[in-house]
């Protein structure tokens, strides 16, 4: 019997490619960049499943051109925004995704940004390399402390949580949160507060954004939002771009209206080089690394793959959206 056909958007870990060989009569994207959409909806004509990165749109569009043979789509994410999921279920297509297994990476990355901004490290860092170190400086690179300061965190979720356990248990931190639903145990556990997202903003030394892309997210973080917030508060965003408004964000840097940023997600991504919110010393940006450790990737491969493969053979998903 022939094995499905799987297309899969970009290399991923190695093992992950191994598998996918043995298991399926597989295309995998080898370019660094994604295919253009053109080739993409060309790429996945006469598909079973096609594994997908954030950066694949997938929509009725797509769903046309791979055909009605399509059982699954696995996103190798957690974060499923660029995808349809209504058009996918009236399909009756699964989609899945890779929840958990990248919830400490990310909520590490939030609180590198989060000690990197405050304590200005990678102006230090080009400080050096420019040959403007000259000697120890009383007064040179001033920062912020984190000891006890109050933290806002907007989606109280798996990232949030494991963010704000570290904010709280290593560095003893106030945690507010805003979430759609209460989180009693994380009240009970981390002494956490839910307040509204105006007083969160109004409160908090430090706020990071750890809620999905959706209609009520979207853009979120704009001047009002930026305007209500503490002069020298950091920003950290390790969502999505979309949530904060990028030209906003930009200005309200520029006018000191909040002291400083880490953003491990941009809008669009990536910024192109001459994006002001690369100009900024008071902006640190990651390329959307919040995953990027080796055991969370692979973890990551091989949910997506028993994803694809579950989905085809039209059984449940080992992690499904719908
Ligand atoms: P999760 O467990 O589903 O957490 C998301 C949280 O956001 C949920 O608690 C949800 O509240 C909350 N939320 C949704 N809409 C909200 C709103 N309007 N206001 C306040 N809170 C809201 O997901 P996760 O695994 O923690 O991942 C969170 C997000 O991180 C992903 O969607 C993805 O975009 C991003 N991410 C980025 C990276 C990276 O590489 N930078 C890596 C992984 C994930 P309820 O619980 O009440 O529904
Ligand atoms: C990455 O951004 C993810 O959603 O997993
Ligand atoms: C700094 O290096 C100090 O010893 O305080």
């Amino acid at each position: 019997m022939s094995q499905p056909k799987v297309f899969v958007t970009r290399k991923i870990v190695q093992a992950g490619l191994d598998r996918l060989q043995n298991e399926f009569d597989v295309e995998i994207w080898e370019d660094a960049a994604p295919p253009s959409r053109e080739v993409l909806l060309e790429k996945i004509r006469g598909c079973h499943g096609v594994l997908t990165m954030l950066s694949e749109k997938v929509d009725d569009e797509f769903f046309e051109a791979a055909g009605d043979q399509l059982k699954v789509i696995s996103q190798y994410a957690v974060g499923y925004n660029n995808i349809d999921v209504e058009a996918a279920k009236k399909r009756g297509i699964a989609v899945g995704n890779t929840p958990g297994v990248l919830t400490n990476a990310t909520a590490d990355m939030a609180f590198a940004l989060l000690i990197a901004s405050a304590r200005r490290l990678i102006e230090g860092d080009q400080y050096i390399h420019n040959g403007n170190w000259k000697s120890w400086e009383p007064l040179g690179h001033i920062g912020w402390d984190l000891e006890g300061k109050t933290v806002g965190i907007v989606g109280l979720g798996r990232i949030g949580e494991t963010f704000a356990k570290r904010c709280q248990g290593g560095w003893d931190m106030k945690v507010l949160y805003t979430s759609r639903s209460p989180k009693p145990e994380a009240e009970q556990k981390l002494s956490a507060v839910r307040v509204e997202f105006e007083e969160l903003l109004e409160r908090s030394d430090f706020v990071s954004v750890h809620c999905d892309l959706n209609e009520e997210t979207k853009g979120m973080f704009n001047a009002a939002a930026f305007e209500r917030m503490k002069n020298d508060a950091i920003f950290i965003n390790t969502a999505r771009g979309g949530i904060h408004v990028q030209p906003d964000l930009v200005q309200a840097l520029k006018t000191g209206q909040i002291g400083a940023a880490g953003l491990d997600v941009t809008d669009p991504e990536p910024p192109s080089l001459n994006d002001e919110i690369l100009q900024l010393a008071n902006c640190l940006v990651a390329p959307h690394i919040g995953s990027a450790t080796t055991s969370t990737r692979n973890n990551m491969a091989e949910i997506a793959i028993d994803n694809l493969a579950l989905g085809i053979d039209g059984k449940p998903l080992r992690c499904s959206v719908t």
